[in-house]
């Protein structure tokens, strides 16, 4: 594979030469260098730094300073060729890590979005069969190779507005038959996209109509039928339930999620996105990975999570859809949480992939600052997918999975 040599970056954002989490306050630790080069090689970061100092003789030899060469060199020292890019003073950063969405669905659900307009609101849709329960019957009806294609142009629409790397949800299956069927399309996206994608199953997102007056008889499907299925295959790398009002309990959460925990799977929970159903308490009782949405939650959910390592993802794009309250960002990062920033794309609450406008609406409506807005779409969304150490910053030995922004005066 070619190295690739990018110059005249005009600022190199995100840089971090240890890879974790950022916790609380950290959120806002942001390094950019100015006028910057970057070696790429083999798909991964190899070496960065500034124009001014070293740029040609750092990508011939890194570390040898006698070892500089002229402009028309252009070999590595493998002896490989050296494509260079000129990035013609762009800004350059890590791309987004949207750690939280549900691609592959069937069809939009446009009648729905009127529906709201006209003052229903989603729960109200949910308790008459719509919203989840009217993706399922779609998706029941939907050959795996149309969602797989439908999937596959979703993931690349992402890509182009950014996004690096992506975690994938089940949950429209509602059967074993159908839950298995988005979990292999999501292994063929993993297969075959060019960007680290993980799994999610989310068997757990709604009882479906059969089993609205047996639910105990629809956990027990999913925790014996489709867990072992799912396990025997590796089809998913997490769990995921829906906790709220209408759909899972706290005991049940913790009970599917225990479930999981046993078969290899770790918890990423959907917690207070309409009510305070006591998603937050389940996800921290059985160490979720993350617990998602959380435009609800209150100060004791947040105290909750302080002492635990449970990153808490907000999905401000869901909240602007359902013309909802944005969770108290800034309450949460100065109480020490550990913040992440997701889609949460789908047909129902969010209809849109776009990380960027994401990352705008924490900015304007959480009052996060660029730089913490960024982190959290970033690095902290890779720890929330379980890919901190291949992605979300500008590390050595990291995926070169970029941004390239047109010159701007500043970050903000
Ligand atoms: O994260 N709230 C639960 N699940 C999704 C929406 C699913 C849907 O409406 O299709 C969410 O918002
Ligand atoms: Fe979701």
């Amino acid at each position: 594979m070619e190295s690739l040599l990018i110059h005249h970056i005009g600022q190199l954002a995100g840089i971090r030469t240890q890879s974790r989490p950022l916790k609380g306050n950290c959120l806002s630790d942001f390094l950019c260098l100015e006028n910057a080069w970057m070696l790429i090689r083999e798909g991964r970061i190899s070496a960065f730094g500034s124009m001014e100092e070293d740029w040609r003789g750092a990508t011939h030899d890194p570390g040898a300073s006698d070892s500089r060469r002229g402009p028309g060199d252009t070999s590595d020292q493998a002896g490989g060729p050296i494509r260079e890019i000129d990035a013609g003073g762009a800004l350059v950063l890590p791309a987004w890590c949207d750690s939280h969405t549900h691609i592959v669905f069937a069809g939009s659900r446009e009648q729905e979005f009127v529906d709201k307009i006209k003052g229903k609101s989603y729960a109200e849709i949910a308790a008459k069969g719509g919203g989840i329960l009217n993706s399922a019957r779609k998706l029941a009806e939907t050959p795996e190779e149309d969602l797989y294609d439908m999937a596959y142009n979703r993931l690349l629409e992402c890509m182009r507005m950014g996004t690096g790397a992506i975690e994938i949800k089940s949950g429209y299956g509602l059967s074993t038959e159908a839950e298995l069927k988005m979990l292999r399309v999501i292994r063929r996206l993993k297969q075959n996209a060019p960007i680290p994608v993980r799994a999610t199953f989310l068997g757990a997102h709604a009882f479906p109509v059969a089993f609205k007056n047996n639910r105990n008889a629809y956990i027990d499907l999913v925790l014996e039928e489709m867990l072992p299925l799912i396990e025997a295959e590796g089809l998913a790398d997490y769990i995921d339930v829906f906790c709220e009002e209408g759909f899972f309990t706290q005991p049940e959460t913790e009970r599917i999620c225990r479930a999981g925990l046993e078969r290899g799977l770790i918890p990423k929970i959907h917690a207070n996105q309409l009510n305070r159903s006591g998603g937050v308490q389940a996800g921290v009782a059985v160490e979720a990975l993350s617990v998602d949405h959380l435009e609800t939650i209150g100060q004791e959910e947040i105290a909750c999570l302080q002492g635990s390592a449970t990153i808490a993802t907000l999905l401000p794009g869901a909240a602007f859809f359902l013309r909802m309250g944005y969770p108290p960002a800034r309450a949460m990062v100065d109480a020490g949480l550990t913040l992440a920033l997701a889609s949460d794309y789908n047909p129902g609450s969010c209809p849109s992939g776009n990380m960027n406008f994401v990352v705008a609406l924490a900015c304007i409506q959480m009052k996060l600052t660029p730089e913490e807005a960024i982190n959290a779409a970033t690095i902290n969304g890779a720890y929330a997918m379980g890919v901190g150490q291949e992605v979300g910053s500008i590390t050595e030995g990291k995926k070169a999975n970029l941004i390239f922004m047109r010159p701007v005066p500043s970050l903000a």
